[in-house]
């Protein structure tokens, strides 16, 4: 049943493929979102409100020959976070197993985990080796769903309901979509746009490039994106399709960085980059609306070194505005790294660290942040 909390604007449509049953006489388009529509069981005849609703994915052509304009109340939808950093190393899957635990666990909030690195960073340190096994075995994977976004199965059975994994770690709210080793096949990509470019009257690969890029994972996300408050993404280091398709889809980036000449120079590449694919996706029906949530320093040491690192940090400080820095670090701890061996987040399995204690903290000042925006 889906949950109804804010008023927004829809349209009654006539399915006649489904004319009988009750569930399926009407389908209510979200407007902001033509990927998901509502099945309705009944309006309340006064207001013109749907009485229950059920929240379905589109598939294929619908045969509509009725529509009157409607209200519906409609659920906020998730915020998604991409957490990027060109560079390798820089503890993007550590931050964004932390701080989506940190959320569940200690904010009450609904959080999905999408791992898109090939590495499954991510899935191994939310889950046992041997149950991402299982998992993948039932071809439970994101894996699954690019395969059919990128070559259409009319057979095929699963959907991105029953990919998801619910209450990981035992945590209500934590939800984890399973990345894979083998993510997609890129010939069949390459074919694929090859054929929408040469379909089109003036063929230009840039812009049906684009767009596959720009859609891929929103249009993936689309049907769950009531079910939470935050979506975070676990991008691979680089700048791959996934990981360009993840920022298309975002809200927010959030850049954790070591304050390392190396490291601060894959954070001005990085910017260079966001900005230039918000150029290339500037004329589309869709532009990018991401924004910089905060660069988050993971810190390392202490001693001679801190005084090297506070040179670094003066740079930093230089290109960024102090919003778009969190005053909150995250100290090099031990215990983050072995965390991994017991399959759970330190938040987690030991919340009395100094590491989980700085995480639970930046969480707070994530969740301010994220409401500075509005
Ligand atoms: N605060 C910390 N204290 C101790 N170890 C940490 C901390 N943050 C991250 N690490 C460790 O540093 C290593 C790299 O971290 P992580 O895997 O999160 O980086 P990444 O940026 O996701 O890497 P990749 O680019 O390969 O995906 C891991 O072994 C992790 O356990
Ligand atoms: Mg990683």
């Amino acid at each position: 049943m889906a949950r109804l909390t804010a008023i927004g604007q829809g349209l009654v449509q006539l399915h006649r493929l489904y004319g009988g049953s009750a569930w399926h006489s009407f389908h209510l388009w979200d407007q902001r979102n033509p990927l998901i529509f509502y099945l309705i069981a009944g309006l309340e005849p006064r207001t013109g409100s749907a009485l229950s609703a059920r929240r379905a994915t589109y598939h294929g052509s619908p045969c509509l020959y009725h529509c009157q304009s409607f209200s519906l109340l409609l659920l906020p939808m998730a915020k998604i976070i991409s957490t990027v950093n060109m560079k390798g190393g820089v503890g993007k899957t550590t931050l964004t197993v932390n701080l989506a635990t940190c959320l569940a666990k200690y904010f009450q909030k609904r959080v999905l985990v999408l791992d898109l690195d090939s590495q499954i960073s991510a899935t191994l340190s939310l889950m046992a080796p041997h149950d991402f096994a299982g998992i993948r075995k039932k071809g439970k994977t994101l894996s699954y769903l690019l395969g059919n976004a990128i070559q259409p199965n009319p057979y095929s059975k699963l959907d991105i309901f029953d990919i998801i994994c619910p209450e990981i770690c035992q945590i209500e709210g934590l939800e984890l979509l399973p990345g894979d080793i083998e993510l997609y096949d890129e010939y069949l990509v390459s074919e694929k746009l090859h054929q929408a470019a040469i379909a089109t009257e003036n063929p230009n690969f840039e812009t049906v490039w684009n767009k596959f890029e720009g859609t891929l994972i929103k249009e993936m996300l689309a049907p769950v994106l009531e079910e939470y408050d935050f979506v975070i993404l676990d991008c691979a280091p680089g700048y791959n399709l996934l990981t360009r398709s993840g920022i298309a889809a975002s809200d927010f980036y959030l850049l954790p960085a070591r304050p390392e000449p190396l490291s601060v120079v894959g954070m001005q590449l990085l910017e260079r980059r966001i900005e230039k694919l918000k150029e290339s996706h500037k004329a589309s029906d869709d532009p990018l609306n991401i924004n910089l949530i905060g660069v988050v320093f993971i810190l390392s040491g202490g001693g001679l070194m801190s005084r090297y690192y506070n040179q670094v940090m003066r740079r930093v400080q230089t290109d960024f505005t102090p919003g778009q820095l969190f005053q909150q670090s995250i100290p090099m701890d031990v215990n983050v790294a072995k965390a991994v061996d017991s399959f759970m987040p330190v938040v987690t399995s030991m919340p009395n660290t100094a590491g989980s204690k700085a995480f639970i903290k930046l969480t707070q000042e994530f969740l301010q942040k994220v409401e500075a925006f509005g």
